[in-house]
Formats: C-alpha cells, sequence, structure tokens
C-alpha cells in the first residue's frame, strides 16, 4: 500500500498516543502536526525527526503538503476544525465524541459526502480485537439470545471541565454496543450527579432499551478507586466477560447453566457454577495501532471506515437523547423521533402497573 502523508492536530494526554501510531505505522507518512502549546511543539519535533510542527491548522494545512488530517484536539473544537479540514479538501479521522450536538454532526456527514472525503470517528473499541470476537459469537447465535449488555468505565482519573462523564466515556461503550448487538437502542434513561464542578457530571448511570427487549446499562466515572474496563453480556445459552484492564485472558465465556430448582446436595445448593469457563485465544494487538491503519486503507482505497460519520451521528444522538434524559432527572427519552411513541420502559411500567391492578 502507498504511504498516506499525515498531518495531526493536538498533541495532549491521548493525542499523543495517536501521533505515536501513526508515526510508527510503515503505511503513514506523519509529515506534520499542530498544538497550541511551544512545549508540545517541541516534543513532537524532538521525538518524531522529519515531522514539522506548526501552531495553528491554517498554518499546517498552508504550509504542508498533507492529505489527511487527525484530529486529537479537545471535543469542543471538533466541529470547527474537521469542517475546515473537509472544506480544504482533506480525508479527516476525528477522535470521539464526533461532535457536541447532533445539527454539528449532521452537517459533518454531508459535508464529507458532498466533498467525496473518508470521514472516520474515533470509537476505539469498534476496532479492538475481543470487541470483534464479541460481536462474531452475538452474530454467530453462540451465546444464545442475548438478554442484557453491562459495562464499567469507572477510574479516578482526568477530571475534564468542558465535557461531563457521559460525552467523555460513554462514546466508547455506546459505539461498542451497538457495534457488537447490531442494532440501536430505541429509548434511553440516564440519572447522573456533578460533585466536583457544579453543571459537569462526574458520575452517569446510563441505560438504553432496545426493540427485543435487551437492555444496555453503561456506568461511568472519573471519582472511583478502581481503574475498571469491563464489559459483561448475558445470553440464553452463554454469558461472556471482557476484562479490559487484565493483561492476559481478557475474554471468558460461561455456559448460562442454572442452578438446579431442588438442590439434590448441600454442595449442589451452595456452588455457584454449574457449567464450563471457556478462554478463547484473541490476537493480541493494540486497538489504536488497528485503528489508525483502517484510516489509511480507507484513504489509500477510498473506502468506507467501519466508524464513519454516520455511526459518529448515531452515537451522538444517543449522547443527546441521554443529556436530554439526565436533565430530567432519568425520564426515558425516545429515539424514534415520533411523538405518539411509548417507550420500552413506559410499556414495561404499564404491563407491571397492569399486573397489580
Ligand atoms: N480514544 C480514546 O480512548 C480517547 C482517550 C482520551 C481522549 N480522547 C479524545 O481525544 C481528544 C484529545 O484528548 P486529550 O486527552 O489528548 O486532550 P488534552 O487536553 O490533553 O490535549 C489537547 C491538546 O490539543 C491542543 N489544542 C487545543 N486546541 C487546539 C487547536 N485549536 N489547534 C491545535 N491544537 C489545539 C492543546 O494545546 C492540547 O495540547 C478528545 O477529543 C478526547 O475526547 C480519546
Amino acid at each position: 500500500m502507498r504511504k498516506v502523508r499525515v498531518g495531526i492536530v493536538g498533541l495532549g494526554a491521548w493525542g499523543w498516543n495517536v501521533g505515536r501510531s501513526f508515526h510508527e505505522l510503515a503505511d503513514c507518512d506523519l509529515v506534520a502536526c499542530c498544538d497550541l502549546s511551544e512545549s508540545r511543539r517541541a516534543a513532537a519535533e524532538l521525538n518524531w525527526p522529519g515531522v514539522k510542527a506548526y501552531r495553528t491548522v491554517d498554518e499546517m494545512f498552508a504550509k504542508s503538503n498533507i492529505e489527511a488530517v487527525v484530529i486529537s484536539s479537545p471535543a469542543v473544537t471538533h466541529y470547527v476544525l474537521v469542517q475546515k479540514a473537509l472544506l480544504a479538501g482533506y480525508d479527516v479521522f476525528v477522535e470521539k465524541p464526533f461532535t457536541l450536538n447532533v445539527e454539528n454532526a449532521e452537517a459533518l456527514l454531508n459535508l464529507s459526502e458532498e466533498r467525496s472525503r473518508v470521514l472516520m470517528v474515533g470509537h476505539l473499541l469498534e476496532y479492538h480485537p475481543v470487541v470483534e470476537e464479541l460481536r462474531r459469537m452475538i452474530q454467530s447465535g453462540e451465546l444464545g439470545d442475548i438478554y442484557y449488555v453491562y459495562t464499567q468505565r469507572v477510574n479516578l482519573g482526568r477530571i475534564r471541565g468542558d465535557e461531563n462523564a457521559l460525552w467523555s466515556f460513554a462514546p466508547h461503550d455506546i459505539s461498542q454496543i451497538i457495534y457488537m448487538l447490531g442494532i440501536e437502542p430505541v429509548d434511553v434513561s440516564a440519572r447522573g450527579q456533578s460533585f466536583i464542578q457544579q453543571g459537569i457530571e462526574d458520575v452517569v448511570f446510563l441505560s438504553l432499551f432496545f426493540d427485543n427487549r435487551i437492555m444496555a446499562h453503561i456506568h461511568l466515572s472519573w471519582l472511583d478507586p478502581h481503574k475498571t474496563r469491563t464489559t459483561t453480556i448475558v445470553g440464553s445459552k452463554r454469558m461472556a466477560v471482557f476484562d479490559d484492564m487484565a493483561t492476559t485472558e481478557k475474554l471468558r465465556v460461561y455456559d448460562s447453566c442454572a442452578m438446579p430448582h431442588h438442590p439434590n446436595s448441600f454442595g449442589e445448593a451452595i456452588q455457584v457454577r454449574f457449567g464450563d469457563i471457556h478462554i478463547p485465544r484473541v490476537p493480541n494487538a493494540e486497538p489504536l495501532k488497528l485503528e489508525c491503519q483502517h484510516f489509511l486503507n480507507c484513504v489509500a482505497t477510498r473506502t468506507t471506515p467501519r466508524s464513519d460519520a454516520a455511526d459518529g451521528l448515531r452515537v451522538v444522538k444517543i449522547l443527546d437523547a441521554a443529556q436530554s434524559s439526565l436533565e430530567q432527572d432519568g425520564n426515558p427519552v425516545s429515539l424514534r423521533g415520533s411523538d405518539d411513541y411509548i417507550s420500552t420502559s413506559q410499556r414495561a411500567s404499564r404491563c407491571w402497573t397492569a399486573l397489580r391492578a
């Protein structure tokens, strides 16, 4: 494959990892970078010989011969910078969250189509080998009917001032869940609290409801003693647990054998497991490298990325509905866009009321 000439915008805590990945890939010619901070520019030129650092994107666009732009600056800058890059004729990879509102996401999707440009959103987990394996297991029916999914993305971490834990973390979980299940939620409900900064939720509990009764629950926080990154999928045949903090054996698959109703012995009564646990062998490739390589392939071959602008828009719509629910203290918000729609949880609650009557 030919080398793609790339420029990266934003060399902060995460942007640096993204820059390093592109710099190390054989199919990439990282020729330029850009950051408002002088020290970040100096570090880039020192660590990546041959890469020219600029202060602004305008300067980088005017003076370098790049063909693709990677945007890893803060979320509030995404819309303006992606728009500028597309208008200047570049293919674009933008970090999550794609944008901070639905209108901006729609505008960028339309612009990329009008200009025939590749526009990819950094939904990293869609490139994780374990998520690939989970998607395969779900789609092939190996786990049986899916009952519910839950994820935890918590740590004692960086407290952001320009976005809450929902917009900062949930793009990963939402994109992962809809990628694995292959379906979109019909409504969402979210509750959270702001403890450190007024109006910026540090902890959020988000629930997604799907048409076929599947539920997903996402726990997000940057105020937690543990760094936890887990996904649990419960199906009628098997259950899978993905622990991304584990250095090896990230995926375990449990047979879904229910405990007998009438145990034959004390031992059987206290037994917590009745089926086998399987640890599938999953390639140990770095998801960020796979994601960056995917972008290079799409640029070189003019193909649509897996996490394209439409995927970005889907996730932003769900985040936007979740934000609206958060502001209404957890009221379910429909994603169907129809006034007469009764949400899944409202239907369930009506059913429950009828049963009790
Ligand atoms: N995929 C992931 O797992 C993951 C993880 C963390 C962060 N992110 C995302 O990556 C992006 C960057 O996060 P971060 O943690 O590196 O942020 P950061 O605040 O650490 O760094 C941002 C950098 O961008 C620079 N910058 C800001 N505005 C700029 C502009 N207009 N032009 C040029 N440079 C500019 C700043 O000087 C700073 O160096 C965010 O969108 C964030 O949500 C993704």
